[in-house]
């Protein structure tokens, strides 16, 4: 198949293009910035909501990953206008240029847990799937903006018959991570010595996903039963930030400096959100448990050259 993927460039795209690639697809990466991981496949530089240069690059497509956002929710906070436009707006124009180039391609949105919303630690417990209920009360830009893209997407489907598939991630980590995530964040400042800070008391969790079996999950979804279709892409474990400090710590062989400060707004907490339909329609679900990835992970980032705080 003809494969493009906007954000093809990025920590997630990339791995994306590299399992799409093994799978013999022809992949197009469209992005503002060139490909940094030599995948041997074609590159278009233009922005996301350059309709025209997209309309132009979706010629013949089957399918276009759209991952290229503004995925920084603390760049969000400081430039809403800006973030919405290549988020929201952004994905607004790639499914306009899918509708422009004929409607032939498929659009397969990257899109967050973080629009099931944030609740109390203590009110946790809930299972979620696909069929649980968008935020009423979305606490962060990024969360609406994303809910919007969503929106564009179903909307796209209903008024023009465009296809789409909506993955909603949970938190990747891995090698090729962007530094100021946590996880790259975390291994500096144990390296060197820094105290690592941790909003809140350091119980609230994430279903970290290890960033390949995301990117293999992401292929999945290329499948034609997950044509309309909604599927949470997300690791089987809930983990807390205190347990990322320990899992790394054993495999560094390096006690961490934590300093606790206030929770932040917004912050997600985190209930068990299943990717049980993806298993049962896709036959996906992540291959590695948290602490061999994580070490898979810790041992690429120490491959020179070595990270420094
Ligand atoms: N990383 C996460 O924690 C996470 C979690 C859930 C969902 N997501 C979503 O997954 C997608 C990929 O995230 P990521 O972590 O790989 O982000 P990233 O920042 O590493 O990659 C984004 C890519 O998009 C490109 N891009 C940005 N603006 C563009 C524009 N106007 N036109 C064309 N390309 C543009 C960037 O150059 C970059 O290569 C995003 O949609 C993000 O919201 C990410």
């Amino acid at each position: 198949m003809k494969i493009v993927i906007t954000g093809g460039s990025g920590f997630i795209g990339s791995h994306v293009a590299d399992v799409l690639l093994e799978q013999g697809h022809e992949v197009v990466i469209y992005d503002l910035d060139a490909p940094r991981y030599s995948q041997p496949c074609a590159f278009v530089r233009g922005d996301i909501r350059d309709i025209e240069r997209m309309t132009q690059t979706l010629k013949d497509a089957d399918i276009v990953y759209m991952l290229a956002a503004e995925a920084n929710v603390n760049r969000f906070f400081e430039s809403p206008v800006f973030s919405n436009d290549i988020t929201a707006g952004g994905t607004l124009s790639a499914l306009e240029a899918v509708r422009r180039s004929g409607g032939r391609a498929r659009a397969i949105l990257a899109s967050t847990e973080w629009i099931y919303g944030s609740v109390p630690e203590a009110a946790s417990g809930e299972y979620i799937t696909e069929e649980t209920p968008y935020a009423q009360n979305p606490d962060h830009l990024y969360t609406s903006s994303k809910i919007a893209s969503e929106f564009f997407c179903k909307n796209y489907n209903g008024l023009y018959g465009i296809s789409y598939t909506i993955m909603r991630f949970g938190i990747p980590f891995g090698d090729r991570a962007r530094a100021e995530t946590v996880t790259p964040i975390f291994i500096r400042r144990i390296l060197s010595g820094e105290p690592i800070t941790i909003h809140g008391d350091g119980s609230q969790t994430r279903q970290f996903i290890y960033v390949r079996d995301l990117a293999r999950g992401c292929a999945a979804c290329a499948m034609p039963e997950a044509e309309n279709q909604i599927f949470n892409l997300n690791g089987g474990k809930k983990v807390s930030v205190l347990e990322i400090v320990r899992t790394l710590e054993e495999i560094l062989g390096k006690k961490a400096a934590i300093t606790f400060v206030e929770d932040r707004k917004g912050n997600f907490k985190g209930r068990f959100i299943s990717s049980e339909k993806a298993l049962k329609m896709l036959g996906w679900k992540p291959q590695l448990e948290y602490a061999e990835a994580m070490r898979l992970y810790v041992e690429a980032t120490l491959r020179p050259p070595v990270v420094s705080s």
